[in-house]
């Protein structure tokens, strides 16, 4: 992807989950516009492709770090190797996120703790990471990966709704600690986008989506990086606190 207009030029980011799907569409669009990049993984091959082939495209820095998201002390590591060869952070997209989804009376309870643990513990360990290095540089951008299951609920998913309306108020919560500290901290909601997340999505369940979409059709990775580079960039200078739906039109608050 090459992109002309250059607002990130100078800024580092780091994007958790960023080997594939929705966060590889975020890294490419940030690093096509100018920053250089970390993409942050579990997945490390997966990782350091991802990051080739990113700085490849866009001429930027692009490293790959391994990290859990859910893991305290490998955010703090994976934060230190950010600055370490960047010197610092300025924007924190917290992306990473799984799915184990069933019934509540069939869930199990590990598969509460791992979704509430990644998506959402691991929202604050990153952010918790990097925070103090935006507050002494007083400038900072937090992007959080929110859902429109966490808005609206979705059958299936009590543990994935949770983590996801979790966030909206990690995000509402963060965003006043900060403020004054010229650090946003905003949500994006996305709706339906295909990626290895939602492959497995029974075909009932995808038709019941579809029809509840006013657009009538899935979004991709590409729309969701273009609301999250938006409010990242200093044109979304004045706005901190909000939940920024890309879902078609599927929830309006
Ligand atoms: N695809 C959708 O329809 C949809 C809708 C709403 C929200 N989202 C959210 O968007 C985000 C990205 O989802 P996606 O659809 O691209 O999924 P995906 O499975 O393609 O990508 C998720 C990425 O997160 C990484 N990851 C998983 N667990 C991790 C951990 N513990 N630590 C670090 N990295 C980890 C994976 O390796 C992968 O690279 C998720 O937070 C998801 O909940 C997706």
């Amino acid at each position: 992807m090459t992109d002309s207009y250059k607002p990130f030029e100078g800024r580092v980011a780091i994007v958790t989950g960023g080997s594939r799907g929705i966060g590889r569409a975020i890294a490419e669009l940030l690093a096509a516009r100018g920053a250089d990049l970390a993409i942050a993984d579990v997945r490390l091959d997966g990782a350091h492709a991802t990051a080739e082939e990113i700085a490849a495209q866009s001429g930027r820095r692009v490293i790959a770090v391994e990290v859990n998201v859910a893991n305290f002390e490998m955010t703090q590591t994976m934060a230190k190797t950010v600055v370490d060869e960047f010197g610092k952070v300025d924007i924190l997209v917290n992306n990473a996120g799984i799915t184990r989804d069933d019934l509540l009376m069939r869930m199990k309870e590990s598969d509460w703790d791992d979704v509430i643990n990644i998506n959402l513990k691991g929202a604050w360990n990153c952010s918790k990471a990097v925070i103090r290095d935006m507050m002494k540089k007083r400038y900072g951008r937090i992007v959080n990966i929110s859902s429109v299951s966490g808005q609206a609920g979705q059958a299936g998913q009590t543990n994935y709704s949770a983590s996801k309306a979790g966030l909206i108020g990690f995000t509402k919560a963060l965003a006043r600690e900060v403020a004054a500290r010229g650090i946003n901290v905003n949500a994006v909601a996305p709706g339906f986008i295909p990626t290895v997340l939602t492959d497995d999505l029974p075909e009932d369940l995808k038709t019941s989506i579809l029809a509840a979409t006013p657009m009538g059709r899935m979004g991709t990775p590409a729309e969701i990086a273009y609301a999250v580079a938006f409010l990242a960039s200093d044109e979304a200078a004045y706005i901190t606190g909000q939940i920024l739906g890309v879902d078609g039109g599927m929830v309006m608050m």
